[in-house]
């Protein structure tokens, strides 16, 4: 066995960490965009579908696996997808495992640091007084890197997290959870509560604060036909819950074998419902369509939505006046900062586990290890973020990995591994019961869903593949230092997709080897 003697110190901390693990950027900055985009209320039938269908069940059978492997010494998804069944094959299906969490932490990473640089900026009192076109244009100088400053707090950031990462699980990880959660949600309720009974008329706003939220909460259900809206609300499901990554179940390989997962897997769940529904719902949209209306916010997030909470809440916190304007984007932006952190902590296990397990490196060891590789895999998103660098990464790691991986990994445990045996892992131990019918939906109906939904999702791959989006806005620009920088757009984006692919076969190298490595050895695959 590898050097591995990691185990969470507490169950309220394995919960919160797990908690927040899920709960993260995706909670506050992703789901408001995707609900507005995809129509408000149009939106939330297909995600409480999919929350139901797909999410819960994949959290059922992402802890046992992950119980299940950890029994065996595993802790990365390459051995322990790799324990349940013996055909090698399903060891380079792990390779998603790890390869999503490295992927992700690189852009993750990278927006958290702008948490951290927001906090100080709303502090420092930058944004007092600007007009909402200064508060705009300070985001594009950012990102356009016009000064140091973003890559100060990138690494900063990147330092924290491998810190916090090298203290181990229970004397880092768990500690930042016990403070982060609380912390988060006492902020979110405030914001929340200031959000929802903003007036019309008071403060500079045009509409009540709670016409943002019906805009969300009355259901449309004429969107049940609609193709694009399933997607987009799958792909939240599997963002949000952190499910398809491998992150999961390295969190849940160091439960001890005997312990509970049934109601572990429940409480985190629902908790990171709970936020992203009521919490993700009542801060960015209640606030912005009470200044600005829905149409205008409906335009400003057509082409992606980070803005919304960069460029235009801190602006929108200025009309409040200026204590509670510093207060709130402390608020905010401190909130912003603990659920990527403990989002990004998460994505850097699986990557240790395995070094861990496989080449019996110090846990400090592995961690600096991943930090470096974080930074040189988030080097292109920060350099060239304007060149859409960014997106891809996101695209092919925080969203069509998720899938595919989810996908496999489902066939793996209902019809390879056997929903009996599957079954017994997951209600051994457990302290609620878990409903009968999950049997049955984890069977059937997630992998027929996750299936639908990966096919369906084929032609939108192959136009990204493809670059149609891209050859389009080309074809119809006129101006030639216009169609110059696409074409430079366009060649950032095909390196990184190569790079991409590149460290995903890195990675199921590293796995031949440590399979090799243990024929070798003799040791227990
Ligand atoms: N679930 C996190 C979020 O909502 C993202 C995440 C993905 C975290 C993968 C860990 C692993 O932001």
């Amino acid at each position: 066995m590898g050097n591995n003697k990691e185990a969470w110190g507490s169950r309220v901390g394995l919960i919160l960490a797990m908690a927040g693990n899920a709960v993260g950027l995706g909670n506050f900055l992703r789901f408001p965009v995707q609900a507005i985009q995809n129509g408000g209320g149009a939106f939330i039938i297909p995600y409480l579908v999919c929350f139901l269908l797909m999410g819960i069940p994949l959290l059922y059978v992402e802890w046992s696996m992950g119980r299940f492997g950890g029994k065996k010494g595993h802790h990365s998804t390459p051995f322990i997808l790799g324990a349940m069944d013996k055909r090698k094959f399903w060891k380079y299906i792990g390779v998603f495992g790890i390869f999503t969490n490295l992927a992700v932490a690189a852009y993750y990473c990278y927006l958290e640091s702008w948490t951290l640089s927001w906090v100080w900026h709303s502090v420092k009192g930058t944004f007092a007084g600007q007009s909402q076109e200064q508060v705009a244009s300070f985001f594009g100088n950012y990102v356009s890197l016009e000064t140091m400053e973003p890559i100060i707090f990138w690494v900063l950031c990147l330092v924290l997290n491998t810190w916090i990462l090298s203290r181990g699980l229970s004397g880092g990880v768990e500690k930042v959870a016990k403070i982060g959660m609380p912390l988060l949600l006492i902020f979110g309720a405030i914001l929340a509560y200031m959000a929802v009974t903003l007036k019309a008329g008071e403060h500079g706003a045009k509409f009540d604060g709670t016409m943002g939220l019906n805009f969300l909460w009355t259901p449309d259900f004429s969107s049940i036909w609609n193709m694009k809206v399933w997607l987009a609300a799958a792909g939240q499901i599997f963002f949000t819950l952190s499910i398809g990554m491998g992150s999961i179940q390295c969190y849940a390989s160091y439960v001890r074998s005997k312990d509970d997962i049934a109601l572990n897997a429940m409480s985190a769940g629902w908790m990171n419902g709970f936020v992203e529904i009521v919490l993700g719902s009542a801060i960015i949209i209640p606030i912005s369509v009470g200044y600005l209306g829905i149409d205008t916010v409906i335009e400003m997030t057509k082409n992606g939505g980070l803005g919304l909470g960069f460029k235009t809440l801190p602006y929108l916190f200025q009309q409040w006046g200026g204590t509670l304007a510093i207060i709130c984007g402390l608020f905010w932006f401190g909130l912003l900062f603990f659920a990527g952190i403990t989002s990004s902590l998460a994505m850097g296990t699986p990557c240790m586990g395995f070094m861990q397990d496989e080449f019996g490196w110090k846990r400090e060891k592995a961690a600096w290890t991943f930090g470096l590789a974080v930074f040189l895999l988030g080097l292109p998103t920060v350099l060239f973020f304007n060149y859409g660098v960014f997106d891809e990464y996101d695209y092919w790691a925080g969203t069509v990995s998720l899938v595919v991986f989810a996908l496999f990994e489902i066939i793996l445990f209902a019809w390879v591994f056997g929903i009996d045996k599957g079954w017994k892992e997951i209600t051994e131990g457990a302290d609620i019961k878990v409903p009968g019918i999950f049997k049955y939906i984890i069977k059937y109906i997630t992998p027929l869903f996750l299936g639908w939904v990966f096919f369906s999702s084929l032609p939108n791959i192959w136009s990204q593949i493809k670059n149609e989006a891209i050859d389009k806005q080309i074809l119809a620009a006129t101006d030639p230092n216009i169609i110059e920088q696409l074409k430079t757009q366009l060649m950032y984006v095909n390196i990184s997709r190569v790079g991409l692919l590149l460290v995903w076969l890195g990675v199921a190298y590293l796995v031949y080897i440590a399979y090799k490595k243990r024929i070798k050895e003799g040791r227990f695959l």
